[in-house]
This record gives structure tokens, sequence and C-alpha cells, in this order.
């Protein structure tokens, strides 16, 4: 991940209910991640108020990103 990149992650909602940043999901994903489960696990988001379906959208696009990254030559 770029500076640039982490320093507006540390900014912008991960899960705006629980007021966990999206750097926190990142990391997780950095950390091996690789699933909504897991980055419930590593970081705590799904438990507020919008019961994992606002923040298992956003894992999912960021695990894919992920995955298509990985399938550039
Ligand atoms: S955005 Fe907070 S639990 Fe899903």
């Amino acid at each position: 991940m770029q500076p640039d990149e982490k320093m507006m992650a540390r900014l912008k909602p991960g899960c705006i209910c629980q007021g966990i940043k999206l750097i926190s999901l990142l990391e997780a994903l950095e950390d091996g991640a690789e699933s909504f489960e897991d980055v419930v696990r590593i970081c705590g988001i799904g438990k507020g108020d919008c019961g994992g379906i606002r923040c298992r959208q956003k894992v999912e696009e960021l695990l894919a990103k992920r995955v298509a990254a990985k399938n550039i030559p």
C-alpha cells in the first residue's frame, strides 16, 4: 500500500457504525485475511447496526481487487 493510500485509509470509514477505519480492514487483508469472516475476526467489523451487510460488501470489493491485482501479468 502506498503512503498516500495509507493516509487516506486512516480517514475513511471501514465500519461506520462502530467507528472502525478503512485502514483496519486493509491491514487485516495484508495480514492474511482471505474472507469477510477473517476480517471480522481480526478487526471486529460486522457487529454493528448494519449487521454485516454494508461492511461485507466493502470487504468483498477489497478482496476482489486483490485477486484482480494478483492476476495482472
Ligand atoms: S458497517 Fe458496521 S457492522 Fe457493518
